[in-house]
């Protein structure tokens, strides 16, 4: 076991063991290797420097209260990275070959999982990458798929918190036929502007309006959006260009588990001052309750105020007890390694 302080992990970069690496050249990717050195040999004229042909996932490895080690959902993060590679132009990674590397790195570093009961889990972060030299526009002949984990900590140390949000109409994540519902990198170059403003002015999430009409909610800038009716009808928007987020989709499920209404479909602006509880959704944190939204002079302040709602709290237990084993996996998304 790592000599790791469990409790003050956060959400930060930590060199652990080893990551994996593959290389794609002349049409076939390698066997992988695990690297002990976390930096990495690149031609400058490298096309995810230049071209942006960089693709990323985010997915966690829990200790389960039976003492074994299960991924969450994986095979819907691999195969988001394979549609993320086609659209980018990119050497895709088979579903199978994305489960042996993440198999063969997680028990390379099992010792930096954190204890069941600590409420962290291992990080993963898969990376593929344009890595061939190409100074014309055009697709790489060379990539690089990497995955390296990391023990995080739990977001929440006191309880689910609320956060202000702040929606800016001078800025735009993704356009209706662009990339916003697959995983490049560049679309989070896209929102760092808006997400620094956002947090200068004391909002820790911003909210994406649809960037042809300004007229429908689209979603966080890491984060998909729920909201949920004083009836308890979890909506959640239905858009091109929003990420198809595993969380939501869980989520979605869970609803549906606990007797609640589901509708995926558009989501007017004015709509936003009818819901109950609003929550942004990811894998990183889980739920994020949601407490005003602010739009220019606009303030819609949630009935929730500074407490999570009633539902998104039943939602994040439902979804941290699957994946720490404490409830049955009914719907067969944990995956032991
Ligand atoms: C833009 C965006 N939306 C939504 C999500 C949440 O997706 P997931 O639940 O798969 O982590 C993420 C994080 O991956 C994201 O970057």
């Amino acid at each position: 076991m790592q000599n790791i302080d469990w409790s003050s992990l956060g959400f930060r970069y930590m060199k652990t063991r080893s990551h994996i690496r593959y290389t794609w050249r002349d049409g076939a990717w390698n066997k992988g290797e695990l690297v002990t050195d976390d930096t990495f040999n690149i031609s400058i004229a490298a096309s995810a420097l230049h071209y942006g042909q960089a693709a990323f996932e985010g997915l966690k490895v829990f200790k389960c209260k039976d003492g074994k080690v299960r991924a969450f959902r994986p095979q819907a993060n691999a195969e988001r990275m394979h549609r993320t590679a086609l659209r980018t132009c990119m050497a895709p990674v088979e579903v199978p070959m994305f489960m042996d590397a993440l198999k063969r790195v997680v028990n390379d570093n099992l010792d930096y999982i954190p204890p069941y009961g600590t409420g962290g889990s291992l990080y993963i972060r898969p990376l593929l990458i344009g890595s061939g030299p190409q100074i014309g526009v055009a697709p790489a002949d060379e990539y690089t798929f990497f995955i390296m984990v990391m023990p995080v900590g739990p977001y929440y140390k006191g309880g689910l918190k609320p956060v202000s949000a702040a929606i800016y109409d001078d800025y735009d994540r993704a356009a209706p036929k662009g990339v916003g519902h697959v995983k490049v990198a560049g679309n989070y170059a896209a929102s760092l502007y808006a997400h620094e403003t956002a947090k200068h002015a004391g909002f820790p999430v911003e909210l994406y309006l649809d960037a042809k009409s300004h007229k429908f909610v689209e979603e966080f800038a890491t984060s998909n959006f729920f909201g949920i009716k004083p009836d308890g009808t979890y909506v959640t928007p239905d858009s091109p260009s929003v990420l198809p987020s595993v969380t939501n989709n869980t989520l979605k499920q869970l609803a549906v588990d606990l007797g609640m209404a589901v509708e995926t479909r558009p989501i007017p602006f004015e709509e936003l001052e009818t819901f109950s509880e609003i929550g942004a959704c990811g894998t990183a944190v889980v739920v994020t309750p949601v407490s005003d939204i602010t739009r220019g002079d606009k303030v819609i302040k949630l009935p929730t105020g500074d407490k999570c709602g009633p539902y998104s709290e039943k939602l994040y237990h439902a979804v941290q007890d699957i994946q720490y084993g404490v409830t049955p996996d009914t719907h067969n998304w944990c995956v032991e390694l």
